[in-house]
């Protein structure tokens, strides 16, 4: 005699069928992918950046998919708007947070002021606490899911010039260990990734950079960068966002406080 496994079948573990799910960043690169394999998956979408033309181009991407998405245009540097953005969002509640929201900048320690270094941690580091904060205050009842942004830079500091983008990253890691533990009790799992060498609008621009303006140094870096890619290649936004899906759905139900690097091997190696 057989005996019976009652388990919810894979595909409905990773649907998102009937869920909300906030994305920040979503205008360009990974933040793009997330929205289009989250609304294939059934969610509906708020989708937040600072750019109304990237939202609009995300936007055009979810037309496959019968989902309801929401554009809002935000400065997610300033707390203010944060703040404000989840008073207006009413009934409106999303029950997944995805903090992808980044900014890479580079510049050379020395030359790092107070005001480029501000920048550079409220976008990074900040807009991902408030939006968290906001998030369990107002899920408080109910729990909800929670998926944050570091990179591999915030282990390992492998290129110049990338002192203030390497904090605001280790405290994305800090963060999002700290609410793991603080809230997983209360119904909120909370975890994140750590992105390497994806090919973005945003990561292309750099290397556009590094070779018109000849900057040898960033090129040897570039080069050095490359050879620890276990896999020998650049990854694709999608396979970011795939990996999103997993911690946010139903198949990672047992995950909660780490940071999964999605980098082709280069922590590993
Ligand atoms: N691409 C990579 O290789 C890589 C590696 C490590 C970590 N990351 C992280 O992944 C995330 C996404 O990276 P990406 O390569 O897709 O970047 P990207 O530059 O292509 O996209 C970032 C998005 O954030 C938006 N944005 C920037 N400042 C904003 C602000 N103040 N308010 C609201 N929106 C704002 C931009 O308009 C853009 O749409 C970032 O957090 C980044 O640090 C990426």
């Amino acid at each position: 005699m057989s005996k019976k496994i009652n388990l919810e079948s894979l595909s409905e573990s990773i649907s998102l069928k009937g869920k909300k799910t906030l994305i920040s960043g979503a205008g360009s690169g990974i933040g793009r992918a997330i929205s289009y394999r989250f609304a294939e998956a059934g969610s509906d979408l708020l989708l937040l950046d600072i750019n109304e033309k990237g939202l609009i181009s995300t936007e055009k991407c979810l037309d496959p998919f019968i989902c309801k998405n929401q554009n809002y245009v935000l400065d997610l540097s300033k707390k203010e708007e944060i703040d404000k953005f989840w008073e207006n969002l009413g009934q409106d509640i999303p029950d997944i947070l995805i903090n992808n929201v980044g900014i890479y900048p580079f510049k050379d320690y020395l030359e790092v002021d107070a005001s480029f270094y501000a920048k550079t941690l409220e976008i990074n580091l900040d807009s991902v606490f408030w939006m968290c904060q906001n998030f369990i205050r107002k899920r408080k009842k109910s729990g909800g899911i929670i998926v944050n942004t570091s990179s591999i830079e915030a282990l390992v500091p492998f290129k110049e010039d990338l002192a203030h983008y390497s904090i605001s990253k280790s405290g994305v890691i800090a963060l999002t260990r700290s609410l793991a533990r603080d809230y997983g009790r209360k119904g909120f799992r909370v975890n994140g990734i750590l992105p390497g060498a994806i090919k973005t609008p945003g990561t292309d621009s750099l290397v556009k950079t590094a070779i018109t303006k000849l900057q040898l140094n960033l090129i040897k870096t570039g080069y050095d960068f490359n050879r620890r890619l276990a896999l020998g290649r650049w990854g694709k936004p999608d396979e970011v966002a795939k990996v999103v899906l997993f911690l946010s759905s139903d198949l990672a139900s047992y995950v909660q406080g780490v940071m999964i690097p999605v980098d082709g091997g280069f922590l590993a190696s």
